[in-house]
């Protein structure tokens, strides 16, 4: 008779002390990317973490998996919506699968600077598109910069005909396939982790990066030219898995979007200096020139690849164009 209940009463102390102890466990964030540590975005991880391991110490733990070594960027999106990361920051051109309009930062000139990107991100317009993914479990929680893109190749690109045939690494993005599609080149969808050796080995001939990419990817090693066309953008959005954000405790929840501000406002006023210090080494290095366009020869870029936004218009949104265009005009 005692017996049991002597057994039951262990069983519910030991129950009692397990649910204590999980209470006291941090919720553990895992934030996975593909890129190096020393980048706008592997910074911008760090930082987070730092924030958030300092202010909510013994509530959250932050891990962070650079480099594709948790997760490639096939497959980081699926992992967040699976509840395997809580946190992302895939590049702008990685959404259209959940979202059309986020196809707008891909369109090629579309906005003439880093700057003008930050004041479309921080209008009504851009802050609406980090809301317009909920209804499939994503929210965005900020924009972060990288910077703007850069032509490389083994030959000079200088004129839109020099890149006829030659075959170009692109994410995974319809506007960018037709944006070398409209200069004659082939474009092959490839994931971050593979471009190095693509490049190398010739499975592709060409690509198309910002300077901190190109550098801490060694990609200039295996890239003998680099043409400054500043062509277009390659930026991030912060995303989380929109039922895990919500389902955080509200003292957790407000400390975590505080903190995501602060690193966004940090990283992407680091960003253009940390491309521009990337630059700068792979001069250094000499193992590529540097080509800097003359206008006239801009231009001509800029028409050959303009076409590309009126076949995504209807997917985008004119007005939403507009909108991005207007932000090429300081205020
Ligand atoms: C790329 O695939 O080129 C980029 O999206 C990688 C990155 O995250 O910067």
């Amino acid at each position: 008779m005692f017996k049991p209940t002597l057994k039951a009463l262990a069983c519910a102390l030991a129950l009692g002390a397990a649910s204590l102890a999980h209470a006291a466990d941090p919720i553990v964030i895992k934030f996975s990317h593909v890129v190096a540590e020393h980048t706008p975005k592997g910074q911008g991880a760090l930082l987070f973490k730092k924030l958030a391991e300092e202010r909510l110490a013994g509530k959250v733990k932050v891990e962070v998996y650079p480099n594709s070594s948790l997760f490639g960027d096939g497959k980081e999106m699926e992992a967040l919506l699976l509840g395997d990361v809580q946190m992302i920051a895939p590049s702008l051109a990685k959404f259209e699968q959940y979202t059309k309009q986020v196809q707008l930062f891909d369109l090629p000139f579309l906005f003439n600077d880093i700057q003008a990107v930050d004041r479309f991100q921080l209008s009504p317009e851009g802050q609406g598109l980090l809301k317009s993914m909920e209804s499939k479990n994503i929210t965005g929680l900020g924009y972060w910069h990288n910077g703007m893109k850069q032509l490389s190749a083994n030959k000079p690109l200088r004129e839109p005909k020099d890149a006829r045939g030659l075959k170009f690494r692109v994410q995974a993005s319809a506007v960018l396939e037709e944006q070398f599609k409209a200069v004659r080149a082939n474009p092959r969808k490839m994931s971050f982790a593979e471009v190095y050796q693509g490049l190398q080995t010739g499975v592709v001939n060409g690509a198309e990066n910002p300077w901190s990419n190109i550098y801490s990817q060694k990609m200039h090693e295996v890239q003998k030219y680099i043409t400054e066309s500043n062509h277009g953008v390659l930026d991030y959005m912060l995303i989380t898995n929109t039922k895990f954000w919500n389902g955080l405790p509200p003292d957790v929840r407000s400390e975590l979007e505080k903190i995501t501000q602060e690193v966004t406002v940090e990283v992407n006023k680091q960003a253009e200096a940390l491309n521009q210090g990337d630059k700068q080494r792979i001069i250094e290095a000499k193992t590529s020139e540097i080509i800097e366009l003359t206008p006239e020869q801009r231009n001509e870029w800029r028409d050959a690849m303009k076409p590309v936004w009126k076949k995504f218009e209807g997917e985008i949104g004119a007005d939403l164009i507009k909108a991005a265009e207007a932000a090429n005009q300081a205020q």
